[in-house]
């Protein structure tokens, strides 16, 4: 497969692993309700992604992310270039000198590797990843998906209507977007269908509480492609008589055996039209020219079916596959998205480029069984992803839960938290959210471990670079971590002086299976613990980093 290159490459590509590793502090006069599973967090998304690799890895089952399309336009300094002071400086501490010489898309290159290597281990199996992007990153973003995703994962890129109208003075108006779709293991997923539009079922009759509305398409006869002697009667309804194209001479003239492939004969049988007829599935209705012409109602909810040599009326689900067009429907442009804002924050909505809620959700019910997964969003901007997800989940009864990363200091608590919280009292949400803030490494420059870093906060990083899965928070129990793999994992981590492995220490442990304990220090000579099967690890310097 071919790669691609750009300067700064090699500088980035295990760039992910080099992250320190980052507690999440909650913020909660910044937060919405108590203990919510939703996150906003605030900072730089390498840092949040690498700090929710412990507790969410292998968990996320959707990512939507709307990453800087990299325009070089000047203007638009927060979201639209990597010129934003932030990212300027991560490249210059990353790449190096070698950095002076990087052209506008090799630090886009450069921004985007580790981060897409980070959103990669945070899918589930069955997870997929959608990416928003335009021309000017859309072939090197699909270069890059395929060398992290492989190529066998790519799934789609979707054209997305923007807006109606381009610039005049471009040669070609370029009213468009991508949403670039990849998944984590492309045989495991599974995409939905989505109910069909239903605006072409706009009739009602006495059957709509069963039945659903109807449409009302297509006559009874057709010129057909090949014509068929038994569907070519005379058809008595309520006393009066009809035949195919409505001509009673022709139909005598078929009969006599003057026809042809196209002529006109009825698309049911005579069996057929009896059903529907005594159930309410055929209307006479005037047709174009006048003439009475008989339809066949398609309703919304049910089809008649032939079960064991007998028709029925069967309950359905309309749906459709899914089309590339579909988000060239202008229910997906920008125009809307400025709307959904406006809703929220007024005239005064400040936020370049938002993306509609419409977007976020379809392509959020594009994906099968979702209804209680956890949805991801690492460069959350105006937060429509936390919107969709908490306005689905009220249309549907879902309880699906969101994690957003903004960066920008203005953005994450005016624009993305301040509209989740406005959203949730407008309509009346019933989930909240804890807006984070990264604090300091859980290491400093010297080794040692934050003092901030909870029991809780400890243990599960330690148990997820023992066993690189996620420990559920209810398991664990000081001073046992988790088991995993026949290992039982023990951290004695109670404040000063009383991290000690004693003996008496090791009596209340009660270990019955080969155990790792990390502790300040041992006091148990080393033949001891091995005949016990206990491996001891000191705190901090046998914390593995990850
Ligand atoms: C195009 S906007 C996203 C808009 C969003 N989809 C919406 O509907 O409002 C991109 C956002 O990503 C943020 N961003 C850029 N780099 C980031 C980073 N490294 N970490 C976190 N956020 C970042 C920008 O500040 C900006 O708000």
């Amino acid at each position: 497969m071919a790669s691609l290159n750009w300067i700064g490459k090699d500088a980035v590509v295990n760039h992910d692993r080099e992250v320190p590793f980052k507690l999440l502090h909650k913020v909660p006069s910044a937060s919405v309700g108590k203990e919510s599973k939703n996150l906003v967090i605030h900072g730089d998304n390498l840092e949040a992604l690498k700090a929710l690799m412990p507790f969410y890895k292998g968990k996320v089952k959707c990512i939507y992310i709307d990453p800087p399309y990299n325009t070089g336009n000047e203007g638009w300094v927060y979201n639209d270039k990597v010129n934003s002071p932030k990212i300027q400086e991560w490249i210059k501490k990353v790449v190096g000198r070698e950095g002076e010489d990087l052209t506008r898309h090799d630090k886009w290159l450069c921004m985007m590797y580790p981060r897409l290597r980070l959103l990669r281990d945070l899918l589930t199996e069955n997870g997929v990843i959608f990416i928003s992007i335009d021309d000017n990153e859309h072939c090197n973003l699909r270069s890059l998906m395929d060398e992290i995703f492989g190529i066998g994962n790519f799934v789609v890129s979707f054209p997305r209507r923007t807006k109606s109208a381009g610039k005049t003075t471009d040669a070609v108006s370029a009213n468009n977007d991508y949403v670039l779709v990849f998944a984590k293991n492309k045989k495991s997923v599974v995409f939905a269908s989505l109910a069909i539009d239903d605006k072409a079922y706009k009739y009602k009759d006495e059957f709509f509480k069963e039945r659903g509305s109807f449409a009302l398409s297509q006559t009874l006869d057709y010129d057909s492609l090949s014509y068929s002697k038994s569907l070519d009667y005379e058809l008595t309804l309520d006393g009066k008589r009809y035949y195919p194209g409505g001509r009673k001479d022709k139909f005598l003239s078929r009969k006599a055996g003057n026809h042809r492939s196209s002529d006109w004969a009825w698309r049911w049988s005579k069996e057929l039209v009896n059903f529907g007829h005594k159930n309410g599935f055929l209307v006479v209705k005037k047709g174009k020219n006048g003439e009475p012409r008989i339809y066949t109602k398609t309703y919304y909810k049910v089809v008649i079916e032939k079960v064991n040599g007998s028709y029925q009326i069967i309950p359905i689900g309309r749906t459709k596959k899914l089309s590339t067009l579909d988000l060239t429907d202008s229910q997906y442009s920008n125009d809307v998205a400025k709307k959904d804002l406006r809703g929220i924050f007024g005239a005064s909505a400040e936020f370049a480029y938002p993306k509609p809620i419409s977007l976020i959700q379809y392509l959020i019910r594009a994906v099968s069984n979702t209804r209680n997964s956890i949805i991801l969003d690492s460069f959350s901007g105006s937060g429509t992803t936390g919107h969709a997800v908490l306005d689905l989940n009220k249309k549907d009864g879902g309880n699906r839960k969101f994690i957003m990363v903004e960066m920008e200091d203005r953005v994450a608590k005016n624009i993305t938290a301040e509209r989740i919280k406005r959203a949730i009292k407008k309509y009346g949400y019933e989930d909240g959210f804890e807006f984070c803030e990264l604090a300091k490494p859980l290491f400093n420059e010297k080794g040692q471990i934050n003092e901030r870093c909870s029991y809780t906060e400890l243990a599960t990083y330690i148990y997820f670079t023992e066993t690189q899965t996620n420990a559920e928070k209810k398991n664990i129990k000081s001073p046992l971590v988790g088991v995993s793999g026949g290992t039982a994992y023990y951290l004695l981590y109670e404040g000063k002086g009383k991290n000690d492995l004693t003996r008496a220490a090791l009596t209340k442990l009660k270990i019955k299976q080969p155990a790792v304990v990390y502790a300040d220090r041992c006091l148990i000579d080393e033949d001891e613990l091995r005949e016990k099967g206990v491996v001891f690890k000191q705190i901090p310097y046998e914390i593995k980093v990850y």
